[in-house]
């Protein structure tokens, strides 16, 4: 699973690349995505419905463009690229952040910023260090052996982004499948449902937490709470930033803990390098990071046409971000393939870049870091239960990350 033959062989593929493809080892991108590598900064590549859109293959270009007002992130604009079947039904929907532009966007980012400022997710690491050890202290004495996605990786955002927001962590199986089929469910129909469920489930919340007199101290109770004293936003656009903090806030670092730990375990050497020094845990983060690139096919819409090195994009065409080949640009990282906590990773694009740059990623550092580092130490033996090609991890998915792993030490 480790090889490197996975995506450097001969680049099969005749006219455009389908997009987004399985990968065949859960760290690479897929093996059907060398074209692009070959292609730089722009190819062209083909949807679920057969649409041709751009895919943005380089570094440089990847930031210019991230940071360009010439692309929206609305998703009812008719050239909106959606990148699989499950997501088309949701296109209509509110989606606030991630699916608005400026000024609205900025307004909503600056209500959002002081919840998750570096000097906030600094504050909560105690807090976050405390929710670690105990899940850890409950897998020890259960095991060996441990399946850690369910005991550990998704368990330590879930709970944190949970205190975070103000959300019952005792609902949490309840959002947690209403997340999984939004971004996994197996129709449109099925995803659009679980939305429903999730904005009503988030919306008696909030008014719930509108009739208390007494605020409780989550992100959730200041808004609802700020908004009646202020004027803030309205429900609608409440129960919007609700669902997306939530979704966004479990899901992505659950799947960096479980892939960032599967990676770990298949590069031994670089195990054994972070065990004995653990001050190397930040750049390792970055690195896994970069290297994992799990949130995959970031969209856009041109607005005007776009010059790229002497190619145009068009107004009205789609743009879709590769965030794995735009992290392996040999342009930017040497021996792009190689896990290599020295080369100071942290321009990738894993968090996105720009005015949608990732709003949680100070939080899902100290998340990665302190989940990571504690596994490591405590578990001096940690090693897979299974043969590593047994393990299963998710498919036909823009974010990626293991279904399972079943561990022992
Ligand atoms: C390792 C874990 C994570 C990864 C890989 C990740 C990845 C990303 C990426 C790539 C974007 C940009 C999307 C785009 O430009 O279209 C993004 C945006 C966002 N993320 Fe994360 N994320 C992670 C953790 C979190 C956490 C813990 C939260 C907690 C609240 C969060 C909340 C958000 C929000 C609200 C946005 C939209 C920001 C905006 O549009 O202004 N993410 N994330």
């Amino acid at each position: 699973m480790t090889e490197l033959t996975d995506i450097t062989g001969p680049a099969a593929q005749a006219g455009p690349v389908a997009f987004p493809q399985d990968r065949t080892c859960p760290y690479h991108p897929p093996t059907g995505y060398q074209p692009l590598r070959d292609e730089r900064p722009l190819s062209r590549i083909t949807l679920f419905d057969g649409r041709e859109v751009w895919a943005v293959t380089a570094h440089a270009a990847a930031r210019a463009l991230l940071s360009d007002p010439r692309l929206s992130s609305n998703r009812t604009h008719p050239g909106f690229p959606v990148p699989t079947e499950r997501f088309a039904g949701i296109r209509d929907r509110r989606v606030a952040l991630i699916g608005v532009d400026d000024p609205e966007h900025n307004r909503q980012r600056r209500m959002m910023i002081p919840s998750f400022t570096v000097k906030r997710a600094t504050e909560l690491r105690p807090w976050i260090q405390r929710t670690v050890d105990g899940l850890l202290d409950a897998m020890i004495a259960q095991g060996p052996p441990a399946e850690l996605v369910s005991a550990f990786a998704l368990p330590v955002p879930s709970m944190v982004i949970c205190g975070l927001l103000g959300v019952p962590y005792a609902d949490h199986e309840f959002f947690e499948e209403q997340s999984r089929r939004l971004l996994r469910g197996p129709t449109a129909a099925d995803a659009m449902e679980a939305r429903d469920h999730l904005e009503r489930y988030l919306g008696e919340l909030i008014d719930d937490k509108a009739r208390q007199t007494e605020p409780g101290d989550g992100i959730l109770d200041e808004l609802v709470h700020g908004r009646l004293r202020d004027g803030g936003p309205d429900r609608a656009e409440l129960v919007s930033l609700a669902v997306i903090l939530l979704v966004a806030g479990h899901e992505t670092t659950a799947n960096m803990i479980s892939l960032g730990t599967y990676t770990l375990l298949q590069h031994p050497g670089r195990l054994a390098e972070l065990r004995a020094d653990p001050a190397l845990l930040p750049e390792a983060v970055e690195e896994l990071m970069r290297m994992l690139s799990i949130a995959e096919g970031l969209q856009r819409v041109a607005l005007e046409d776009i010059d790229v090195d002497g190619t145009t994009i068009r107004a009205g065409e789609g743009v879709l971000f590769s965030t794995s080949v735009i992290n392996r640009d040999p342009a930017r990282y040497e021996d792009p393939d190689t896990l290599d906590f020295h080369r100071s990773a942290r321009h990738h694009v894993a968090f996105g870049f720009g005015i949608h740059q990732c709003l949680g990623q100070n939080l899902a550092r100290a998340e990665l870091e302190i989940a990571l580092g504690t596994l490591l130490a405590r578990l001096p033996g940690l090693r897979l239960a299974v043969p590593a090609d047994e393990v299963r991890f998710k498919r036909g998915d823009t974010i990626q990350g293991m279904l399972e792993l079943p561990v022992t030490w």
